[in-house]
């Protein structure tokens, strides 16, 4: 049984491969919370595919730029809100900064997750609640998305990971 989350949820996400990674996950924690699923987008996305990604990103991260949301979510009326992201070179994507610096997520109950292709979760929790100082953020969900064969043959996080895992980690952290 999933725990009983206190108060109304919101789940925010950004994703941007095609194999969406961190919105499967951003579904199933909603499926079984209940809460709103609010993807964050880009105004103007980055390419694809892969390789052209990354080196847009790359460009925007040495330059220090956080580039442009389409939607602002105002999160007004919400007490919990679980924040989801790829791992970008070790921490949440530009995007998700663009968001926190908008909307630091002040006294609300932060439930972080993110996906990453295999070098883990890196600073992306510390930075959350670097992010969030006047946030109570709650321990994080990190699940490893597909690498790259597992890309070139269409299959996606599901491969190793199940709701199984969303689950576990909401009763972990909602039922202490
Ligand atoms: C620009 C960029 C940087 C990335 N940096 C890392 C990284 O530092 N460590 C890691 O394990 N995976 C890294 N990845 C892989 C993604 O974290 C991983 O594929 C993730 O599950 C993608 O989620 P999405 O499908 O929601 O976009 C990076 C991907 C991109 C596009």
């Amino acid at each position: 049984m999933t725990a009983t989350i206190p108060g109304k949820v919101a789940v925010i996400y950004y994703s941007q491969s095609k194999v969406r990674n961190t919105a499967t996950v951003a579904q199933w924690i909603a499926k079984h919370t209940g809460g709103t699923l609010i993807e964050l987008e880009m105004a103007e996305p980055y390419p694809e595919p892969y390789s052209a990604t990354l080196k847009a990103v790359g460009k925007d991260f040495r330059a220090g730029i956080l580039p442009a949301l389409k939607n602002m979510p105002n999160l007004d009326g919400y007490d919990v809100v679980f924040l989801g992201s790829p791992i970008w070179y070790g921490t949440y994507a530009l995007p998700v900064g663009t968001f926190l610096k908008g909307n630091p997520l002040a006294g609300k109950v932060v439930a972080p997750f993110c996906t990453h292709g295999g070098g883990g979760a890196g600073r992306f929790a510390a930075d959350v609640r670097q992010a969030c100082p006047k946030a109570k953020v709650l321990d994080e969900l990190v699940i490893r998305g597909s690498n790259q064969i597992e890309r070139r043959m269409g299959l996606g996080v599901s491969v190793r990971h199940t709701e199984n895992d969303v689950v576990e980690w909401l009763n972990r952290i909602f039922n202490q």
